[in-house]
This record gives structure tokens, C-alpha cells and sequence, in this order.
């Protein structure tokens, strides 16, 4: 059997660069690799409403908003599962048995978690929706018996999680659960792309993201008020690469083709860079102007998302198809978690209708019970 990948995005907002290079990009290739099994990508509108509860209408709002990024991005719905989490409410099934195998005191260790709290102000009132979703993540991962899921890093805690449940589970109850592994973005620039701002990560929430759908516009001022090397003041003064926001993005973003197109001199048809080395090398040594970098960069990322833009377009037009790619995919989702949820029942004992052996030895039990009881009576 082969490979079976599932992976998800909590639906609050549209999709940016970070979840391009972090997982969109990466879930592309493996889909049309075709090594694999089976590809389901839950929209976790569920998980979502876990720290969302006064605000479902944000959550079911962005819903279509991730489709249609995905499916702009080239995720193909007849190669990949679509489904919405809130679809397939064997998860929650799940999610019930396994929290009996996680403590408190675990979840509580969970630094993705931690942060979040922290975020989100949660610190002296946690949901317990909320304090538990790592728990439902395990139950999203193994219903589809997936045994890859593709994440940022960020997610790891979750999957970690989601071993120990399943190690457990196989303990407790007998081999059931197929244990999953990460896999991060090989490109490390792609594991996590700093904000415009330069802060450690791209998050709606503080406003430095540059997303799939902004206009051409807006994505060109995003990119020249950009944060750089804050010590990088005049032209010649050396400047920073590493961890340099415009650098992070050309390592994510732009391939030996922007070079060729983009730095050729149009009269001896040499390149004024060969490569990112060569240009990273420049702007170490003094020289080269962030205004410069910059245009590169708006030039790298327009060219990227000009394809995808235009499919979102065409997808606008075609929003209630859009809403049955969603319906279709969680029926078949729907399918898959159920036979899992039967198979964990089964593996905990909770399976009375087929349990005959159950079922006859209670019969048993009375029977014996009552004949012992009449015995008595006569006998007295
Ligand atoms: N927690 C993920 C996020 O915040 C979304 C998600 C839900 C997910 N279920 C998943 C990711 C299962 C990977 C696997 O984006």
C-alpha cells in the first residue's frame, strides 16, 4: 500500500506567502508526483471554532476564501480530497476516546499551544475546546490512517501529540492506528517566512502578511516598505542577508529564471547576477541598494502569483461548484473516518452490534442466574 498524506489549514483568513512556500507549494508536488496513495487536506472550519466561538460567521466566511486558494495554487480536486472538518463528525468520536489517553498536564506542555494562549489573551480563561484541539488534530490525522502530513513547523508538537496517541492507543487496545510522521518544506527559508515587518513569523493577526489574492498593488507597496537590515543605511554600508526578510523570501521565492530574465543586460546579454549568491555576496560587501533588492523581489513575487491570481478570477465565477468540490470531497472523507472510527470501537470493545460473544454470554449469565435462583425456590 502506498503513502497516504492528510494535511489542513484552520480557516481565518485567506492564504499568504508563508502557507505557499510552508505547505501549498509542497502539497502540489506531492499530488502531482504521484507516489502517493491517497491526499486528503481538511479545511478545519472545526478546529477553527475553538477560539473562534463568538465569531463563526469569520470561520464559515473563509472557508470558500481557503478553496478557492487552494484550488488557485493548483491543489486538483479529482487527485486530492478537499473536505471540511465539520463534515465528518466521526473526528469528534475519535477525538472523545483519545482524549481518555492524554493528561492534562500534556497539553499544557504543547509550545505551539502555550503561544497561542499567550496570543490570544486566553491565559486566565483557556476553553477547553480550545486546550484540547491538539487531541483532535491526532483524531484527524489517524481517521484517514494517513502516515505523511506535510506542515510547517509550527505543527510539529501536534504530531508529536498525535504519536503518542497513537503509540498508546496500539498499547492499550491492540495495533489500530497507523503511527504518521512530519514532513517539514526541504527549503528552510520555506519552513517559516518572517513577516514584511521582519517579526519572526507572517500572521494575520499582526497585519504583515502578504496574501495569494492582494492585488498587484498591494503587493508591490507591501514589498518596498519592507523591512531590511536596519544597519544597511547608505548604499555602500555592508549589509545583512541572513535573516534579512527580502533575503528569506528570494531564498523561498525566485528560481535561476528570474536571474535570466530579470538581470540580463539587454546589449551583451549578460547577467549582472548569475545567482542568489552572487547577489547576497554584493549586498554583504556594500554596494547594492535595497531599492534594487526590492524590485527584484516585487519582480520574483509578481511573477508568482500572476498565475494564480488569474485562476482565482476564473474560480470566482464558479463559487456554488466550488461549495460541491467541498461536499464531494467530505462524503468521501465521511466514508474513510468511519470505517476507522468502526475499527477503534472494535479495537476498545465499544462494538456491541457485532459483539455476538457479548451478547450471548450475558445471555448465558441470566440464564444460569435464574436456574440457580429456581433451584432454590423448589429445594426450600
Ligand atoms: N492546526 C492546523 C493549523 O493551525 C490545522 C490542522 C487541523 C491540521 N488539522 C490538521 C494540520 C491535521 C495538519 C494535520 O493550521
Amino acid at each position: 500500500m502506498g503513502h497516504i498524506i492528510l494535511t489542513g489549514d484552520r480557516p481565518t483568513g485567506r492564504l499568504h506567502l508563508g502557507h505557499l512556500v510552508g505547505s501549498i507549494s509542497q502539497r502540489v508536488e506531492l499530488q502531482n508526483s504521484g507516489e502517493y496513495e491517497q491526499i486528503f487536506i481538511e479545511i478545519a472550519d472545526a478546529q477553527a471554532t475553538t477560539d473562534n466561538s463568538g465569531n463563526i460567521q469569520k470561520v464559515k466566511d473563509n472557508v470558500i476564501e481557503v478553496a478557492l486558494d487552494y484550488l488557485s495554487c493548483g491543489i486538483d480536486p479529482s487527485k486530492s480530497t478537499i473536505f471540511l472538518q465539520s463534515e465528518v463528525p466521526e473526528l469528534s468520536d475519535l477525538t472523545f476516546y483519545y482524549m481518555n489517553l492524554v493528561t492534562l498536564a500534556r497539553l499544557q506542555r504543547n509550545p505551539t499551544v502555550k503561544q497561542e494562549i499567550v496570543y490570544r489573551g486566553f491565559e486566565s480563561s483557556i476553553p477547553v475546546g480550545f486546550m484540547t484541539y491538539p487531541i483532535s488534530q491526532a483524531a484527524d490525522i489517524t481517521a484517514f490512517n494517513a502516515d505523511i502530513v506535510p506542515v510547517g513547523d509550527d505543527q510539529l508538537p501536534m504530531i508529536e501529540q498525535t504519536r503518542e496517541i497513537v503509540r498508546t492507543f496500539n498499547r492499550l487496545y491492540g495495533e489500530t492506528l497507523v503511527l504518521p510522521q512530519a514532513v517539514l518544506p526541504k527549503n528552510e527559508s520555506c519552513q517559516r517566512l518572517p513577516g514584511t515587518d521582519g517579526q519572526a513569523k507572517m500572521s494575520k493577526s499582526i497585519g504583515n502578511c502578504i496574501y495569494l489574492a492582494d492585488s498587484p498593488e498591494e503587493v508591490t507597496r507591501k514589498v518596498m516598505s519592507m523591512y531590511t537590515d536596519p544597519n544597511h543605511l547608505k548604499v555602500d554600508d555592508p549589509g545583512k542577508t541572513e535573516g534579512n526578510p527580502v533575503f528569506v523570501y528570494l531564498d523561498a521565492f525566485c528560481k535561476q529564471k528570474h536571474f535570466e530574465q530579470y538581470f540580463k543586460n539587454s546589449q551583451t546579454g549578460e547577467l549582472e547576477y548569475n545567482d542568489l549568491d552572487e547577489l547576497k555576496a554584493h549586498y554583504e560587501r556594500g554596494g547594492l541598494g535595497d531599492m534594487k533588492i526590492k524590485k527584484f523581489l516585487n519582480y520574483v513575487l509578481q511573477d508568482t502569483l500572476t498565475p494564480i491570481r488569474a485562476k482565482r478570477r476564473e474560480l470566482e465565477n464558479h463559487i456554488s461548484e466550488v461549495y460541491q468540490i467541498l461536499f464531494n470531497g467530505s462524503d468521501k472523507a465521511r466514508k474513510v473516518a468511519s470505517e476507522t472510527l468502526a475499527r477503534v470501537k472494535q479495537a476498545i470493545g465499544l462494538n456491541y452490534r457485532t459483539d455476538f460473544e457479548l451478547i450471548n454470554s450475558q445471555v448465558e449469565k441470566y440464564n444460569e442466574l435464574h436456574e440457580m435462583s429456581e433451584k432454590k425456590t423448589k429445594s426450600r
